[in-house]
């Protein structure tokens, strides 16, 4: 298990999407000055630590998860220098970033894949995925195919205008498949470090690694992906011991392994983490089972040792925003959960001011329906929100047009808000060690049908037991526990032994 920088113990992370966060020039696109102008808020909120989605320069035809340049921010979002500038804002706050790494795939318009397509073989010849015929394309991968002199089809790793960066086949089976440690995929390995290298040594704290499990191709366990990034956890422990990594991967057990200090769980792979609050009936709307994801998580949790961080966040870009399938004061309810969970949760901009998921929007960059959870924050009611003073039409992606739409303004003025209330359970965390990333869990109710989550936390005397009810029936407490103080009570909260329906309670226990 990689050794944890210690600022994870405690961290709440605040995810943003930079294009809708905050404009300070007009433009109508969010840029790094306005992230570094909002510190303060994001730090009110309690967060510690935030993640930026890539802020790299690219053509954005998947929202900059196509870079072309990995060392160089994006003109709209300003320059390398307001980035560092970013990082150093942030630390006087005490507080940490991290990057988005992309090391799937770039765009390709990456000048790797323009040398990697000439027909003459040169540095980048094998910095992608190719077959040796045109006519043979890449089974199991989508491909690129009759776009260059060069006499192949090259893999994709997503979009059709991304192709895959190669780290090499866990087990060649064609001649063009290269063993991962041949000198092509070794020297695109050394490329991706020299990229977290150049972001690290000016200030950056980790990075979000994006399809962290997709490098190494037919590698149906992950077997050597695993081994990659043990490689570069070996690069990270002798130059940057310091840094955080948290994967997109969905499956801890393996990339704990391969000695990342967190995963997320979520709306792909087997976790079950949509039954909580995206599909037809989620857990948190009253009506839903949350035993799947609870037997899942507990699977994860031992196979992980109990030491990696599993973080669940409350949304991200990809997925619906929360508030979509969860209403009013049960999203409270949400956060009851996300914030006395361990791992470190993640919060996506907006979710703790329940921005809605704005429906019908045609796709933005590669967004699709995803362009419905990217509308720009919503911080008072001037002009666009207090996004931007650009017109209407120029913003990257309309604001949500509801007359009765959030705003952070509104909602920090009013105590029962859900920011506040938000506000709140970051800091009881922060207060209470059991409640943060490596307090053990151990669960007395799975949220079966008609059931809560109850769950107790613990870090070394302290123990607390945590109710979150989101079904109108009351929970019995067991016998055994007597609960000495509450420390947290939403709704109508403990009476007696019982549980109240549509309640949370923190509380402290022998
Ligand atoms: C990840 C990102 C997503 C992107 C994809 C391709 O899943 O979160 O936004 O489109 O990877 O890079």
């Amino acid at each position: 298990m990689a050794k944890r920088p210690e600022w994870l113990d405690n961290a709440v992370f605040y995810e943003i999407y930079p294009q809708s966060f905050r404009d300070t020039d007009g433009d109508g696109i969010g840029n790094i000055a306005g992230i570094t102008e909002k510190l303060p808020y994001i730090r009110d909120l309690g967060c510690t630590a935030l993640w930026l989605n890539p802020c790299f320069d690219s053509p954005f035809g998947d929202a900059g998860y196509d870079v072309s340049d990995y060392c160089k921010v994006a003109p709209r979002y300003g320059t390398n220098e307001d980035l560092e500038e970013l990082f150093r804002e942030a630390h006087k706050l005490d507080m940490h970033v991290i990057l988005d790494l992309v090391p799937g795939h770039t765009s390709w318009d990456h000048p790797w894949f323009k040398e990697s397509m000439k027909a003459e073989r040169n540095e980048f010849t094998d910095r992608y995925v190719w077959t040796d015929s045109v006519w043979e394309e890449p089974t199991g991968y989508g491909s690129l195919r009759g776009i260059s002199p060069r006499n192949g089809s090259c893999a994709v790793n997503f979009f059709s205008h991304q192709p895959a960066l190669n780290y090499g086949f866990y087990k060649p089976s064609r001649p063009w498949q290269q063993a991962m440690d041949s000198e092509g995929p070794m020297a695109t390995r050394k490329a991706m470090m020299d990229v977290m290298r150049f972001w690290l040594s000016r200030g950056c704290d980790g990075f979000r690694v994006d399809m962290a499990g997709s490098l190494v191709k037919n590698d149906e366990d992950c077997k050597g992906t695993i081994s990659l990034w043990q490689d570069v956890r070996k690069f990270l422990d002798a130059e940057f011991p310091e840094a955080a990594m948290v994967s997109e991967w969905g499956e801890p057990d393996k990339s704990l392994q391969g000695g990342f200090h967190m995963d997320f769980l979520l709306h792909f792979g087997p976790s079950h983490y949509n039954d909580l609050m995206r599909c037809d009936h989620p857990f948190f709307a009253g009506d839903g089972d949350a035993s799947a994801f609870v037997a899942k998580y507990l699977e994860n949790y031992e196979k992980s040792q109990r030491k990696g961080l599993i973080c669940i966040p409350s949304g991200n870009h990809d997925m619906d925003r929360l508030a979509r399938n969860i209403k009013g004061d049960r999203r409270k309810l949400v956060f009851a959960f996300l914030l006395s969970m361990p791992g470190a949760p993640y919060i996506y901009y907006g979710d703790e001011i329940g921005m809605n998921y704005v429906e019908g929007l045609t796709s933005v960059e590669g967004g699709y329906e995803r362009t419905g959870s990217r509308s720009p924050m919503q911080w008072d009611d001037s002009r666009n929100a207090g996004f931007s003073t650009a017109d209407a039409a120029k913003l990257y992606i309309p604001q949500d047009p509801s007359p009765d739409r959030p705003t952070a303004a509104a909602e920090a003025a009013d105590p029962d808000s859900l920011l506040n209330e938000v506000k709140k359970l970051i800091r009881i965390r922060q207060d209470h060690r059991a409640l943060q990333s490596l307090g053990e869990i151990q669960f007395l109710c799975d949220g079966a049908p008609g059931k809560p989550l109850a769950y107790i936390r613990s870090e070394a005397d302290e123990k607390i037991l945590v109710v979150v009810n989101p079904t109108e029936a009351a929970y019995e407490l067991p016998a055994e526990y007597t609960p000495e103080e509450t420390i947290y009570s939403f709704g109508k909260g403990l009476d007696g032994h019982r549980v109240q329906g549509v309640s949370a309670v923190f509380l402290k226990i022998r």
